[in-house]
């Protein structure tokens, strides 16, 4: 079988980290595009060469031409630029749906088949562009953002109850900002509800009410809680990490359940938008959507977060995109 292909477009910190993680699974050959002339060259040579100590056997290449993604299964996208000091919402909303529109039309003409994720933010509204631009039907047209929120919640919840994290499961829904939705209710230990352990630790149910209350609110931030300390850029490995447990559910069909940006048809009583919801990631990309019992509660905070990303969606189309 021949090996499948990956193309990033984006060679910066986050594409530098995919390019590595997708070599050492042997997911496929990866194609590094990037706009910077020799930067895309550059970090896939250096990870070329460390092909002999980790022992894959992929190929791993840069270029700063799109016909190089030529018979990409999976496109992976973080190009975009990170807002800068003085940098208003709207103009780093300009400057990426400039960069998106620009990468929808080099992956429509060369990859035409491919299965597109993107990662690049403001994340809702520049997936939601891509599959504008580019035409490309919704199961192939995806966002990466609910797997990092739903790990970011699960480490917290792992380092507050003293529990392996590989036992927590915790999701996130909603848009890919302050409004995401945290599911306390569905976050559990190996089937324990996550509430029931806190309630046990403390022996006082509004304690445990407010140390939950405070995980969910640094999951919301989390993104910011790094940005903070690194002053200079955004999370890069956590993102990675997440796009690729995505992408190998895909080139593998393991059909995983994730949460990702995916398009609704009327699923959680949503219709006609890209927003965080849990599905099956399989070699259709998007299978489905697998829908869930929410509180009311849970789908007012949902609703909050779709009006979220209607909102950008908006300022984004007034701003001619
Ligand atoms: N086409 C291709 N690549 C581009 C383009 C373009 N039109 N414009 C910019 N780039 C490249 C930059 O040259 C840079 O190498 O995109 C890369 C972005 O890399 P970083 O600035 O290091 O950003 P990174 O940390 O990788 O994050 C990428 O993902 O999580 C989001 O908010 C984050 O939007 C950001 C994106």
């Amino acid at each position: 079988m021949a090996r499948k292909k990956i193309a990033l477009i984006g060679g910066g910190q986050i594409g530098g980290v995919l390019a590595q993680l997708i070599a050492m699974r042997q997911l496929g050959d990866v194609v590094m595009y990037d706009i910077v002339e020799d930067l895309p060259q550059g970090k896939t040579l250096d990870i070329a060469e460390a092909a002999r100590v980790d022992g894959f056997d992929v190929s791993v290449t840069g270029t700063n031409s799109y016909k190089d993604i030529a018979g990409s299964d999976l496109v992976i996208v973080t190009a975009g630029l990170p807002r800068k000091p003085g940098m208003s919402r709207d103009d780093l909303l300009t400057t990426n749906a400039k960069i998106i529109k620009a990468v929808a039309e080099g992956v429509k003409e060369y990859a035409p088949n491919s299965i597109v994720m993107i990662i690049s933010n403001p994340l809702d509204a520049m997936v939601t562009l891509f599959k504008k631009v580019s035409g490309f039907p919704a199961n192939r047209v995806l966002g990466q953002a609910g797997v990092l929120d739903s790990s970011r919640f699960a480490t917290f919840i792992a380092w507050e109850l003293g529990v392996s994290v590989k036992d927590v499961n915790a999701m996130v829904l909603g848009g890919h900002g302050d409004t995401m939705v945290p599911l306390v209710r569905y976050a559990n230990v190996n089937g324990i509800p996550a509430m029931e352990m806190l309630e046990r630790k403390y022996k006082d149910k509004a304690k445990a009410v407010e140390v939950m209350n405070a995980m969910v609110e640094r999951t919301k931030m989390a993104g910011g809680e790094v940005v903070k300390l690194l002053k200079t850029g955004s999370a890069f490995y956590s993102p990675a990490s997440s796009a690729v447990a995505m992408a190998q559910s895909i080139l593998l069909d393991e059909k995983r359940l994730f949460p990702a940006c995916a398009l609704l048809n009327g699923e959680f009583g949503i219709n006609g938008y890209y927003v965080g919801v849990t599905t099956v990631l399989g070699a259709n990309g998007v299978e489905r959507v697998v829908e869930l019992s929410l509180s009311a509660e849970e789908q007012a905070a949902l609703d909050n977060s779709v009006n979220a990303v209607k909102k950008l969606v908006e300022d984004m189309e007034r701003l001619g995109f």
